[in-house]
């Protein structure tokens, strides 16, 4: 059985005042590596190392889901020397983090197109899933050569193989079992740190409703105390969903 969640633009679903899902863009490795006259991938082991602080203060503020874009769909633009170093980074990250991710309760998801990544890479992202698919403390999902465009045209092309004989279109319900983190709630609270105001083709169809918070900390320089000041901001917004502030202070 697959749990289903409300859909923002479907239903009006209820704004917790802590985020049930937060899904952070962790940007500005290259910067705080280059401030230190350091070569961009040791900003990016860095980054590895905030990963894990984010997964224990997510844990300890009972927050159910945090998705992190690693690597996007457009990031084989850069460098071939700074996309094996991301590659190798995320092998090692895998290698080391998923036992005792596991033994922390975190179910671990990586979603994205996967298929471009090397067999080896492949096999740690499905041995890691695996192993930690009963968990449920923390879904941990890592966005690598993910695009919210492609998620959204892999999901319609999945429903047209399903639904060969289809006479109407398919319509939200129909096509949110298809999208690629159909197991968790849409995400309550966007974060990108690194200073750009932009989505970066990160969840397109996920952010619908999600409130947004941008800040100029650089990705390795973000601790527990920042993502307190994120959710704070969180807790001062009117989660309207379309309606008006009278018809939320209404009883
Ligand atoms: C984010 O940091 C990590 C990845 C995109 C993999 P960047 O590498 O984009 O850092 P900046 O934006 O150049 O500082
Ligand atoms: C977005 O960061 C992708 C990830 C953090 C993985 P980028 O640094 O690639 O985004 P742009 O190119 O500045 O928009
Ligand atoms: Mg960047």
């Amino acid at each position: 059985m697959i749990k289903r969640f409300l859909s923002s633009t479907a239903e009006i679903p209820d704004a917790p005042p802590m985020p049930r899902h937060v899904a952070i863009i962790m940007d500005g490795n290259g910067r705080w590596a280059k401030k230190r006259l350091m070569p961009r991938v040791t900003g990016h082991a860095k980054g590895v190392e905030r990963v894990r602080d984010m997964v224990e203060a997510c844990i300890k503020r009972e927050i159910g889901y945090l998705t992190l874009f690693a690597f996007s769909s457009e990031n084989w633009r850069r460098p071939q020397d700074e996309v094996s170093h991301l590659m190798e980074l995320f092998v090692m990250a895998l290698e080391r983090e998923v036992d005792k991710m596991h033994r922390n309760g975190v179910r671990l998801r990586v979603v994205g197109d996967l298929g471009r990544f090397d067999a080896r890479l492949r096999e740690l992202i499905e041995q890691g899933e695996a192993l930690t698919s009963d968990n449920a403390r923390l879904t941990l999902t890592v966005c690598a050569n993910y695009g919210g465009r492609w998620d959204i045209l892999q999901a319609v092309n999945a429903w047209r193989r399903d639904h060969p004989d289809a006479s109407e279109p398919v319509d939200e319900p129909g096509l949110a079992p298809y999208l690629s983190m159909h197991y968790a709630p849409e995400p309550d609270l966007f974060i990108r740190t690194g200073g750009e105001q932009r989505i970066s083709n990160f969840l397109l169809w996920q952010l619908a409703y999600s409130e947004l918070y941008f800040t100029d900390t650089l990705w390795p320089d973000f601790n527990a105390a920042a993502l307190d000041r994120a959710i704070v901001s969180y807790q001062k917004r009117e989660r309207r969903f379309g309606r008006t502030s009278e018809q939320l202070a209404a009883p």
